[in-house]
């Protein structure tokens, strides 16, 4: 009877609320900047992250409290030079990853990515790593598939004819996720890789790697592993889960064939002395294929939507003048085209958001603040980009130029984070540098490019999937006007 008594509950409920706010505010990290609604609850941060916004609010944060933010109750956000080292680099790959990698797990298995403590990590990267150097990726073999897929895209975007003769209207985004596609389709199983550009088969397999609207689905199964169990049917109807059959098809199929080249992924995981099984592979070569798609097309997608402003008209022209004044020359030789990927990538980084990561037990202390252990600690490369004015001046502005100022060279070197850093950073970005910029050549040495009238600012601005982000309307229409010799010499 005493259970049911009004007064007995009412005094039950408030000493555990006492106690939990006592325990919130007596937490070690209530001296951390940051809104101290978020000392007692993590929901407005959860708020954000269903509505594909997370990084953007983080940064607001940051504008407010500066470089060392608390999100969470548990949760800590930095975007410090001190930040990065520490958390993504001490002892080399830095602290282990969160369980929010258990969300990207393939077929049960881990991979190299979602693979959580160094010691399994060091093991799969020992495997995978040589095949990603970039002594392997500037082997003929592998260049030559870029370039022709390069072509192919090429093809593809005059062919879609709009508005008057000279002038092409391109779906530049669908476009550029088929080129990474095939790209990196290429890079894993050649001569097994993909021809979305061409074949409207692939093209539909691409779509489900990359068209992924799983995200609130995901949250709720990473938040509340039960619930999602429980209630994963009817979930499905309003959120949709993560389905990729066709890919699927697509890589287990290609892991049981022999005979693919040298310089791919599939032949050295094939070796029998890994002891990987068809599983293993496959789901390695699903995660790659995911992990070089949106990030490599949706970067370059943004890239070519800054080059087609108005006001980076001047950048585009000398970007033009440098690969036709050079051609033939091998794309890493361009000091310009360099300073306007690293300038895209800065502004654009495909993967903007948090790398989530735990304190390890014991306690750090970063950037001054001493945190205990099991906290999340986390930058994002969004406010790495941004934060430190003395090292990026003018943030929001796209200007390649700042790349080839000596005046801060390393500062802007250490604090780009697109890439991630340390031993767990990107392990396809010379890959993707490669693909970048032999597309942007193909392109600029042939093309002036304009955004097509339809297109908004809005539409560009980032929306948060999983882990990358994409421009909020999905699409990026750009005109192509034909270069003509005389405007060159303008
Ligand atoms: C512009 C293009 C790209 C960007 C911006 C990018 C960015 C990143 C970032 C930030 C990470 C670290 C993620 C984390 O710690 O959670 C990462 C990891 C990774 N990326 Fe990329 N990436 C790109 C292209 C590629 C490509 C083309 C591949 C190739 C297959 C690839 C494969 C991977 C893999 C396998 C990892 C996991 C590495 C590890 O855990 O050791 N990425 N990438
Ligand atoms: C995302 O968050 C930022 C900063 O809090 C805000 O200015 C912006 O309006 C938000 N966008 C959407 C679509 O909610």
């Amino acid at each position: 009877m005493l259970l049911l008594n009004p007064f007995f509950l009412a005094s039950t409920c408030l000493v555990l609320g006492a106690v939990y706010v006592w325990q919130c505010i007596s937490s070690p990290l209530r001296k951390l900047p940051g809104p101290t609604l978020t000392l007692f609850t993590s929901w407005v941060l959860k708020y954000h992250e269903f509505r594909a916004n997370r990084t953007r609010y983080i940064h607001s944060l940051h504008l407010k409290y500066g470089p060392v933010v608390r999100i969470a109750p548990n949760e800590v956000s930095f975007a410090s030079l001190e930040g990065v080292k520490e958390i993504y680099g001490s002892g080399g790959s830095g602290y282990d990853k969160t369980e929010f990698y258990d969300l990207f797990m393939v077929y049960g298995r881990r991979t190299m990515f979602s693979t959580l403590n160094k010691e399994d990590h060091a093991r799969r990267k020992r495997i995978l790593a040589d095949r990603y150097a970039n002594t392997n990726i500037m082997k003929s073999s592998s260049l030559d598939g870029i370039k022709e897929r390069s072509g192919r895209f090429i093809e593809r975007c005059s062919r879609s004819v709009g508005g008057s003769i000279d002038v092409f209207i391109c779906k530049v985004k669908r476009r550029l996720h088929d080129y990474a596609f095939d790209g990196v389709t290429h890079h894993l199983f050649h001569p097994y890789g993909s021809d979305s550009l061409r074949d409207p088969k692939d093209e539909e397999v691409m779509k489900q790697v990359t068209f992924d609207d799983s995200l609130q689905n995901r949250l709720v199964e990473y938040y509340n592993p039960t619930l999602h169990e429980l209630i994963g049917n009817i979930l499905s109807v309003f959120a949709k889960p993560r389905e990729t059959p066709l890919a699927d098809d697509l890589v287990i199929s290609a892991c049981q064939k022999t005979g693919s080249d040298q310089f791919t992924l599939l032949h050295r995981m094939q070796d029998k002395s890994y002891g990987l099984d068809h599983m293993d592979m496959a789901a390695e070569c699903l995660d790659h294929m995911a992990a070089g798609i949106d990030t490599t097309g949706d970067a370059l997608c943004f890239l070519m939507w800054k080059l087609s402003q108005p006001r980076s008209m001047s950048v585009q022209r000398r970007l033009q003048q440098e690969i036709l004044a050079n051609s033939g020359m091998a794309f890493d030789k361009l000091p310009y085209l360099d300073a306007v990927v690293s300038e895209g990538l800065r502004c654009f980084p495909a993967i903007p958001m948090s790398l989530p990561r735990y304190v390890p037990p014991g306690g750090r202390t970063i950037d001054g603040y001493p945190i205990p252990e099991k906290t999340i600690v986390s930058c994002q490369a969004y406010s790495a980009h941004r934060i430190d004015q003395a090292v990026f001046p003018e943030p929001e502005l796209f200007n390649p130029d700042r790349w080839l100022e000596e005046k801060g060279e390393l500062d802007r070197k250490r604090l780009f984070f697109a890439f991630a850093s340390g031993g767990r950073g990107c392990i396809g970005k010379h890959l993707a540098l490669a693909e970048m910029k032999t597309l942007l050549i193909d392109v600029y040495s042939r093309y002036t490019t304009l955004p097509d009238g339809s297109m908004t600012e809005e539409d560009m601005e980032i929306s948060d999937l999983l882990i990358s982000s994409q421009p909020r309307a999905k699409k990026c229409l750009l005109r192509l006007e034909p270069l003509r010799g005389g405007e060159m010499l303008r």
